[in-house]
């Protein structure tokens, strides 16, 4: 969604502030822009499009040290270069950079308007800058025109602030992720680490309710009714892996393929095999919570929903206690009963999934512990929870998740192991699945040395006006993520569901030549699942069969797909691949946008 990008110091910003966009893309947008502020004025660039769009309308030079930039995912307003931050008050003394909702922004409008002050945009955005811009006008200082305005404003904000009068930033945080990263005799503001890594390593991250006075040299934090303070300056964890494309076609390929590493980098360190058991220190799990854990509750939306409820069927199999996976939207907006007792764990790559960090908000209020299954270090989640497990995937920057997908899995996989040890998983069980997990990473790139029939399934998918995924038991969720690929991907329709309960409405799409996805992994569940194949195929269905190699079900696929055979509690981490395949080849042959499918953000930031 929204990025923010902001620079003060001695080099030129335009060209940082571009890099800095350039660096935020893969969140999803619709329009971006930059403003540079120069000796005696303040230059504004912004258009609809990308990036590229934006560089193709810039003069050849905008003289200036210090800027902010924006890449906008339009929601109060269309998508219209008015509507692009930055936004300037009508006096033209304030530039300003929003990512969030201000929930009561139509009554500030018309405090406005009485004001004989009228917004010339749609957003909820502008009425910030212009609310400061009244403050100035009487008289407040910089500082106290946003804290002033801040105080009458309901809703999320990462903010990034500019006076045309004065040499410096000013940030603020509520709801919405901002990093300032600390240079030499240089300072940078990023919605997001990735921007900042190749400048600095030294960070500070807001908190809900800081407002940042930024200089040149130094940050000074003005929160809540206190005196101001020095800021808590950390370190940015380097993340494995580039988030450049390098000579990938596109970040989902490349991500596609770099999960046998990203997996190699989730499990180190992390097993006992002497024990047979996982080892996750940063949960600081202590062995009587374990032992007295009545349940276990898993949060996550889209495709961090799916891996959770694989995690919700390892951890009931190997501890054999109850586990629920649940939509963070719909639990927390449902009165959740929280066991203090319990453990909860929040899925997330980003860790800045709006509905997810108020799930966790309100399990915190209610005294439950929770737990953070999160890619990216130093997130709102991972720093909201405060233990958990980060599962290293290295930087995401598909908008489609896929390498996230199997290390949440996996991770999951450790903690149920860890779990299980505690309860019913017998050393000699806990010790065959690490070993199964550790060979993983090799089993797939052996599937990568001959991924199959893809393009003869592609040519029944690009075709198709809807598409059913079936799966039973792990392999259901599979099926899940598998659709919501290819959904997103390609927009096309998929349905997923549980092979079982395909008799009880979906069989009624089913027509000449429909294809259905059916995967079929070599568990307990194959043969019933294999009913259901049969009963699609006798309506005239299209089966692509994702099996395990060698098995001879394969000859029940119209086009048939094999994965290296695992332990049967493993398999979503090989099964899933050739469905992440099938969605990437379905869209390239669509001529979509792979990376930035339309609509959709890699980080949903508003509920
Ligand atoms: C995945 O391909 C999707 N783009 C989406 O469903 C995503 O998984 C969801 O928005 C959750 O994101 P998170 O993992 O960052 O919380």
């Amino acid at each position: 969604m929204c990025g923010i990008f902001g620079y003060i110091g001695t080099q030129q910003a335009l060209p940082l502030l571009v890099e800095g966009l350039r660096r935020l893309e893969y969140r999803g947008y619709d329009s971006t822009g930059v403003a540079i502020h120069g000796e005696n004025d303040v230059a504004v660039h912004k258009t609809v499009g990308k990036v590229a769009d934006l560089q193709a309308i810039l003069p050849g030079q905008v003289e200036g040290t210090m800027g902010i930039a924006h890449t906008r995912w339009a929601t109060h307003g269309g998508v219209t270069q008015v509507n692009t931050h930055p936004h300037h008050a009508h006096d033209g003394n304030i530039h300003l950079v929003h990512n969030g909702i201000i929930e009561n922004f139509r009554s500030l409008r018309q405090h406005l308007e009485q004001q004989n002050i009228e917004c010339i945009s749609e957003t909820d955005s502008e009425v910030l800058v212009q609310m400061m811009a009244l403050e100035r006008a009487q008289g407040a200082t910089p500082l106290e025109a946003v804290q002033r305005t801040l105080k009458r404003v309901r809703g999320t904000w990462g903010l990034c602030i500019m006076f045309r009068d004065e040499n410096m930033l000013i940030c603020a945080r509520n709801g919405s992720p901002l990093i300032i990263g600390q240079g030499e005799g240089e300072m940078f503001v990023s919605s997001d680490p990735h921007p900042l890594t190749s400048h600095t390593q030294r960070v500070v991250y807001l908190d809900d309710g800081d407002v940042a006075v930024v200089s040149r040299s130094s940050i000074t934090m003005h929160s809540g009714q206190g005196r101001p303070s020095q800021p808590n300056v950390t370190v940015l964890e380097e993340e494995w892996g580039e988030s450049e494309l390098g000579d990938a076609p596109h970040f989902m390929l490349k991500e596609i393929y770099e999960q046998p590493d990203a997996l190699r980098q989730c499990i180190a360190g992390r097993i006992d095999r002497e024990m047979g058991s996982g080892r996750l220190g940063g949960m600081r799990l202590r062995h009587d919570t374990l032992v007295q854990t009545p349940h276990v509750r898993l949060l996550g939306c889209g495709t961090a929903y799916y891996a959770a409820e694989i995690g919700q069927m390892l951890i009931e199999k190997m501890a054999r206690i109850p586990a629920v996976t649940h939509i963070s939207s719909e639990f927390r907006n449902n009165d959740p009963v929280i066991n203090p007792k319990a453990l909860y764990l929040a899925v997330s790559q980003s860790g800045e999934t709006a509905d997810t960090i108020a799930a966790v908000k309100e399990i915190k209020l209610k005294g439950g512990q929770i737990f953070g299954v999160v890619n990216v270090v130093g997130s709102t989640i991972a720093r909201l929870c405060g233990q958990g497990v980060y599962i290293h995937s290295g930087p995401e920057q598909s908008v489609a998740s896929t390498k996230a997908f199997t290390n949440m899995v996996a991770a999951l996989a450790v903690f149920a192991t860890q779990l299980g040890r505690t309860r019913h998983l017998s050393k000699e069980q806990g010790r065959e699945l690490i070993d199964q997990l550790q060979q993983a990473p090799h089993l797939m790139e052996t599937y990568f040395e001959d991924t199959g029939p893809l393009s003869e399934a592609v040519d029944l998918l690009a075709e198709a006006k809807s598409v059913l995924y079936l799966g039973r038991g792990l392999s259901a969720s599979v099926a899940k993520e598998g659709a919501l690929k290819l959904m997103e991907l390609a927009y096309i329709p998929c349905l997923a569901y549980p092979a079982g309960e395909m008799k009880h409405g979906p069989i009624a799409l089913l027509e000449e030549g429909s294809p259905v996805v059916v995967v079929a992994p070599n568990d307990h569940l194959k043969e019933k699942t294999l009913s259901a194949l049969h009963e699609c195929k006798a309506r005239g269905a299209k089966i692509i069969l994702i099996h395990e190699k060698g098995d001879s079900i394969a000859s029940e696929g119209d086009v048939s797909i094999a994965v290296p055979s695992i332990h049967p509690w493993l398999t979503p981490l090989l099964t899933v691949v050739p469905l992440q395949l099938l969605a990437y080849e379905t869209a390239l042959r669509l001529g979509r946008d792979v990376d930035r499918p339309r609509n959709l953000a890699k980080s949903v930031t508003v509920e």
